[in-house]
């Protein structure tokens, strides 16, 4: 069913946009992209090289040096920066405020937003962030925004990140979101906005197994399948 469509789906730090992306992608056979995954692994190659975010002539030098691809994995995806597979490293807390912080450069953005257009050009692909359904693929045929409450956010990333082993306290996390949330969606270069065209779910009580199905259920209408 509609092999070549483009389901874009943006929403807040874990509203369950990947588990959601991951499952509906399997279900249409469909390739998943975390763009989320590539601002990570810029922001891990900026720590390791020690480049500070404030210099931004050698920040634009990194960005242009830099290779970052994922590739289908036994997670949903593998994230490699310049061919070394990063998947594990780019999932702590630390790194997830460093890819918010390294989001907010346009330098970075411009040059990740190519790249995710290239790979979901041919169309079936399931594509999760902040600005898919505004900047990347404004014009994908299904679009859809996720949304859940942050207490509910929280303790769903604690769960995640227990079980890759990373330590974290309930209350540190959601403090972290709500600094994520908000830098996320006050930058000046493509914050995170639900456009009036977005399907919006709010995953607060939904299982992951409901939520891909109001997604898969826009995607049977689309396809006149419904
Ligand atoms: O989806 P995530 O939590 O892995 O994303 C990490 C950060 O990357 C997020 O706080 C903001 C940034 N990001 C972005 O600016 N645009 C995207 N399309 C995806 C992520």
């Amino acid at each position: 069913m509609g092999k070549d469509m483009v389901i874009a789906i943006d929403g807040p730090a874990a509203s369950g946009k990947s588990t959601t992306a991951k499952l509906v992608a399997q279900r249409l056979g469909y390739l998943y992209i975390d763009t989320g995954a590539m601002y990570r692994a810029m922001a891990l190659k900026a720590f390791l090289a020690k480049i500070s975010l404030s210099d931004i002539n050698a920040v634009a030098k990194m960005v242009e040096a830099t290779v970052i691809d994922q590739k289908p994995g036994p997670d949903g995806v593998q994230t490699f920066l310049d061919g070394r597979d990063v998947s594990l490293e780019i999932r702590t807390p630390e790194m997830s405020l460093a890819a918010s912080d390294i989001s907010t450069i346009s330098i970075v953005r411009k040059r990740l937003v190519k790249l995710q257009q290239e790979m979901g050009r041919q169309g079936g692909v399931v594509m999760e962030g902040r600005d898919i359904t505004t900047v990347v693929f404004p014009d994908a045929q299904i679009k859809v925004f996720m949304k859940a409450s942050i207490s509910q956010r929280a303790k769903r990333r604690l769960e995640e990140l227990k079980g890759k082993g990373i330590d974290c306290s309930l209350g540190e996390l959601e403090e972290q979101i709500a600094e994520r949330d908000s830098q996320d969606s006050q930058r000046a270069d493509s914050p995170l906005t639900c456009t009036p065209d977005s399907l919006v779910i709010d995953t607060s009580d939904l299982s992951i197994e409901q939520q891909a199905e109001k997604v898969l259920e826009a995607v049977r209408q689309k396809a006149g399948m419904a």
